[in-house]
Formats: C-alpha cells, structure tokens, sequence
C-alpha cells in the first residue's frame, strides 16, 4: 500500500471569478487573483492511500461517505493526475489500483468560506505527491476542474487565474504572482458571522449570473482586465491604499452582480454589511485605508490589514460586535503560505 497525506490552505479572492464560459472544463469568463493563508489556520487535509487490495475508490469527508465514482468532479481530477502520471512514466504502482481518500475541513464547509478551493486543491496536490508527479502549471489545470477557485490553493502567496483562451482549458492555469514573504505582515482576519451551509451555491449562483445578469458580461470583458492589472501592480509595490480600494469594489461588484441575478442570489446579511460600513468607518476614522473587507458566496467577511494595525482594529471590531449581541462574529487570523505535505501524516 501507499499513502500519501498533505494539507492545503483556502485561498481568498481579491478579484473575484464569477462565471464560466465552459461548464465542464471549468473555464471562466475572466481573470482572477487572491490571496492563500496560513495552511493551520484554515485547511483541507487529506490522506489518500492506494492499495491493490482496494475493490473501489472511496472517500470520507469530515468522516461521511462520499459518492466518488459518481461524482463528476472528483472523477475527472483522479483521471487528470493518471494522465499526467502515465505522460511523466513517474507511476511506482500501477495505475488500476484503486484509491481511498480521507479528508477534513478544520473550518465550515460550503458556508462560503472557500471549503471547495482547499479542499480539491489538497485532493489533487495528494494524488500528485502518491505518484510523485511534480507541482506546475498543469496541476492547476486538474485542479481547476474539481472546483475552479481551487487551482489558486496551490500556491502560497499571491496567485493569478488565468482565464486563457484555449477550448481545451490548457492555459487556464494559475501562476504565482508573489509568495507570503514578498508582504510579509499581510493579514487577514476572517470574521465568522453564520457558518451554515449557503442556500445557493457558488456553482449554481454563477450559472444563474451568466445566464440572466446583464452585467456579468460587461464585468468581465470591459472591467476585470485592468483591475487585475492594477491589482498586480499594487501588491508588486505592496501599495496597500490601491490593493485596499480594488479588493472593496470588487467585492461590491460582485455581490451587485448577484443581485443583477434574476432570481437574485443573496449572500450578504445585514451583520455582513454592518461590517463593510464598520470597515469604511473605521477608515475614515483613523484618516487612511487601514482595513479592506471582501466577500465570497456567503455572509462571513474577510478583512485585510497590516500586521501592526491589527490590535488596533480588532479592539475596534470588538467593541462594535460584542460576542453577545446578534451582531457577534468569531475570528480567524491567518497569513500567506502554500500546501506542504505532511510527512508520517
Ligand atoms: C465567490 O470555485 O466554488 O469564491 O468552480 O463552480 O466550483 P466552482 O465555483 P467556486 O467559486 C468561487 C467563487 C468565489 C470567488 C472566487 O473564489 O474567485
């Protein structure tokens, strides 16, 4: 038998991917870019073994069952990393031994707080360690096709989804633009406002998006390019003022789009934007953009601030959502860094 165990963090966008221009490639309309935290703040881990012995690939999520051979998704990134294994001739057991997979989420799954990105991020980065295939640029491409957002787990840092032009999706990759140590006291803080399952899912909501939203299409072509440009730009000379203002109004546009959806989707709450207001507060008091919030498919926010404003601003979220109040959030900290494998794991 051989196993192989590893974790990967969740990634967080700063411009966002909403929508897919291919269903089945998981190709997307546009580009996007995020931020990867700290693999022990919040994490997939996952244990695969391969085993002659084994009759069928299974898996276990947080210790559930789950259906593997049916899953689409799961499939295609087990056939991804075989083909790449067969192309590489790097394969120390045949490649029809069956596999079984174990894998833990140590944060809420599918509350919108990117479960999917680490978690098929750390599916695929496992199988890649079991048959000892290399981590690039055609890994993203596997890793992409479990979820889309999840080809940006694989690197630590800042990282680039390309949306590429290929039909087949092979320049659809994801590139690392900077690793943690280029900003090295970038934080984020997460803060936890409900962590139910979401009612419509990322999948379902930007499906919707493409098909009924008269903005999406404008978003992507005529608005994205130069945000990310400009994003680039700023975390190259970690201009946090420019990274702060792109990462709040691409949040905003998001969610606005989610509402230009017919039926809208709705993932903000009213705690959710008693935060972005708290947030915009906070830096009119202090006299500079000192705080950045951004939100996925779901109400809990994401802040983004320099190590040494955090006391200051968590102080201050603190008094305005006291732990006993119906605005109460819980916190997460984390910083930047890439999916290692654990040895003995
Ligand atoms: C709002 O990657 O979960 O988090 O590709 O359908 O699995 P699928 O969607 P998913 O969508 C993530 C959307 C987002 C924004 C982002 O991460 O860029």
């Amino acid at each position: 038998m051989f196993s192989a165990t590893c974790v990967a963090p969740v990634n967080m966008a700063l411009v966002k991917y909403w929508g897919k221009r291919n269903e089945e490639l998981i190709l997307p309309i546009n580009d996007s870019v995020s931020m990867t935290l700290d693999a022990n703040e919040m994490c997939a881990k996952t244990t695969i073994s391969a085993s002659e012995s084994f009759k069928q690939n299974r898996m276990w999520l947080n210790g559930d069952v789950v259906p593997f051979e049916e899953n689409a998704r799961l499939m295609r990134c087990l056939e991804g990393v075989h083909r790449l294994a067969l192309a590489n001739g790097a394969h120390k057991f045949p490649l029809s031994w069956k596999v079984h997979i174990a894998s833990y989420n140590n944060f809420p799954t599918a509350a919108g707080l990117a479960s999917s990105a680490a978690g098929y991020a750390c599916l695929v980065y496992t199988l890649a360690r079991l048959y000892d295939l290399p981590l690039n640029e055609e890994l993203t491409t596997i890793a992409r096709q479990g979820s889309g957002s999840a080809c940006r787990s694989l690197y630590g840092g800042f990282v680039h989804w390309q949306r590429g032009s290929a039909s087949d999706g092979s320049d659809s990759i994801a590139v690392q633009l900077a690793p943690a140590e280029h900003w090295p006291n970038m934080h984020m803080l997460i803060l936890v406002v409900n962590d139910a399952r979401k009612k419509t899912g990322s999948t379902k909501g930007m499906q919707l998006g493409v098909k009924t939203s008269s903005l999406i299409q404008h978003r992507a072509k005529e608005l994205v390019p130069q945000r990310v440009k400009d994003l680039m730009a700023a975390i190259d000379a970690r201009d946090f003022d420019t990274f702060a203002e792109i990462t709040m109004k691409e949040s905003n546009q998001l969610h606005a789009i989610c509402l230009d959806t017919y039926p809208p989707c709705v993932y903000m709450n009213d705690v959710s934007h008693a935060i972005a207001n708290f947030v915009h507060d906070y830096n009119e008091t202090m006299g500079a953009l000192q705080a950045a919030y951004t939100f996925d498919a779901g109400p809990n926010a994401c802040l983004y601030v320099l190590a040494e404003n955090v006391p200051r601003l968590l102080a201050a979220i603190q008094l305005a959502f006291p732990n006993d109040s119906s605005q109460s959030v819980e916190y997460l900290k984390g910083i930047p860094v890439p999916p290692v494998e654990v040895k003995n794991g």
